[in-house]
């Protein structure tokens, strides 16, 4: 029996302006991320600074508008002077997050270098972990002041005249968690971070601070931490983080493909404690969410563990390199329309990570970078989801899985992007048996003609990409129609769909 879902869309039912940042990603001094990733002297592909120029190209392509920096668990015993001044200069020390040794031959302004060359901001986090308030506003110093101070002219020493002005600043990194170096307890936390952040407000008034939330939605702080740390920190931050990694450990694909609903659930739980605390403040500003790591992880576990525990202190050694199947795409997709549904809120996200560590760009050390699965519905979000996020009324069929009941067959959202003067739907179809036919109602957007369709799918939910093989691509659907105010889209089985309009056809 045909499926059928139902969606109306208007221009007048806005959720909010989308902030470009939520499609930002993340690089960590981990695995081969830095080392072997964006930079790799010797490589055919290196430019004068030694960055590989094929990585800059995909990194280009999906239009990253901000990444976060240098950790992660890292940066929770970084000594960020071992980064900067001559090369020749800089330590080799020990790297107690992930039991490897750094060399310090990239640091903050190489970093800095390499994201001015792709177009993208810096999203900088501080050592709350091992180091305090002193360390956090020397960095704060050494990047954003002018001259004239010991950091900022520490800065010119090193060749670097003019001042970063980095605006984005994360106060530690999951200080929740037993595993990060220095873990506090939701106090400690919260009186270190407000100290930090009125420290750094001083330096430089026009930077956004990100207080820590809870590293996952399984803490069993969650969601106290929020409310305690929010409480100390509220009146100097703008936004909390939000970290969630899924994985499909047990093989059960369509509870897999549910799990952005518990990304939902946390999103809305977290604004609610937000709420809560600027009410008991009886403050003006809304605190607003940061969901600064997301994606799909648990493929390499075994062999990361391994690694650390038996071959540990190696320079660049391949960790967390998860090879993402044709159903992580999915997920990954369904994370990015949960993001859209709700941009009012979640202001700035961070795919975790960029190149070589769980991330959408691999790289082949004598050979060249590649796209993985779920490069693609990242790059589609990115380049077609920027505009205002339109209020999905859908209705689709259900079903229940193993840990989640009522799970629409289709989870769906619309993008208006007034200056190209596109409508732009996504949509997944997690049905994994069965074709779903979507009907738009597109409302005050009639007139609007099919631009293009874009599908992701794949009979082989398991299959993946590689260096010489793009099993899992993008291809034009043509099962869509546009008549008068209605569009109707035949959307595969368990597929990407990315759905395009505009007045222009
Ligand atoms: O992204 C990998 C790791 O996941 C980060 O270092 C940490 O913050 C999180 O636990």
């Amino acid at each position: 029996m045909q499926k059928y879902a139902k969606m109306v869309i208007d221009k007048d039912f806005r959720i909010s302006e989308i902030d470009k940042r939520i499609y930002g990603s993340f690089i960590e001094h981990l695995g081969r991320a830095v080392y072997e990733g964006i930079y790799q002297p010797g490589h055919p592909s290196a430019d004068e600074n030694g960055f590989r120029r094929d990585v800059m190209e995909l990194v280009k392509d999906l239009n990253v508008p901000i990444v976060r920096y240098p950790g992660g668990n890292f940066v929770s015993s970084f000594v960020w002077e071992d980064s900067v001044g001559p090369v020749e200069l800089r330590p080799r020390r020990l790297e107690l997050a992930w039991r490897s040794l750094e060399t310090n031959e990239i640091g903050v302004n190489e970093f800095a270098k390499w994201t001015k060359a792709v177009g993208a901001d810096i999203m900088m986090a501080v050592n709350l972990g091992t180091r305090g308030v002193a360390d956090a506003c020397n960095l704060l110093e050494y990047c954003n002041h002018p001259s004239g101070t010991k950091y900022s002219d520490l800065r010119i020493s090193h060749g670097v005249k003019e001042p970063h002005n980095i605006k984005t600043w994360c106060l530690g990194n999951e200080m929740d968690g037993k595993w990060q170096l220095g873990s506090k307890t939701p106090e400690e936390y919260g009186r270190l971070a407000y100290e930090t952040a009125k420290a750094m407000k001083l330096i430089d008034p026009t930077i956004e601070l990100v207080s820590c939330g809870s590293s996952n939605t399984d803490m069993p702080t969650f969601p106290q931490w929020e409310a305690t740390t929010l409480e100390h920190t509220y009146e100097h931050v703008d936004y909390v983080s939000l970290h969630q990694y899924f994985g499909n450990r047990d093989n059960d694909t369509e509870n897999f493909l549910a799990r952005s609903m518990e990304m939902d659930h946390f999103i809305k739980t977290v604004i609610s404690v937000c709420d809560f605390v600027k009410a008991k403040k009886r403050g003006k500003k809304n605190i607003n969410l940061s969901f600064d790591e997301w994606n799909v992880w648990f493929h390499t576990d075994a062999e990361d563990k391994d690694t650390m525990d038996n071959r540990p202190w190696q320079q660049a050694p391949a960790l967390l390199e998860d090879h993402y199947t044709f159903e992580d795409a999915l997920l990954v997709g369904l994370m990015l329309i949960t993001f859209i549904k709700h941009a009012d809120r979640v202001k700035m996200a961070c795919l975790a990570q960029l190149v070589n560590v769980i991330a959408p760009i691999m790289t082949e050390t004598n050979g060249p970078a590649w796209k993985q699965t779920i490069y693609y519905p990242y790059l589609h979000a990115s380049k077609f989801g920027r505009g205002i996020a339109l209020q999905p009324v859908l209705s689709s069929s259900k079903h229940d899985t193993k840990e989640y009941t009522d799970v629409t067959d289709v989870d769906s959202v619309a993008v208006y992007n007034e200056e190209a003067d596109e409508l732009t739907i996504f949509a997944v179809n997690r049905d994994l048996k069965d074709d779903i036919v979507l009907t738009c109602d597109i409302g005050n957007f009639e007139g609007y003609s099919l631009i293009e369709h874009i599908v992701l799918e794949c009979d082989d939910m398991k299959a993946t990409n590689s260096a010489v093989q793009q099993v899992v691509a993008p291809k034009a659907g043509n099962e869509t129609k546009v008549d008068g105010r209605i569009v109707t889209s035949n959307l595969h089985k368990a597929s990407w769909n990315v759905i395009r309009l505009g007045k222009r056809a």
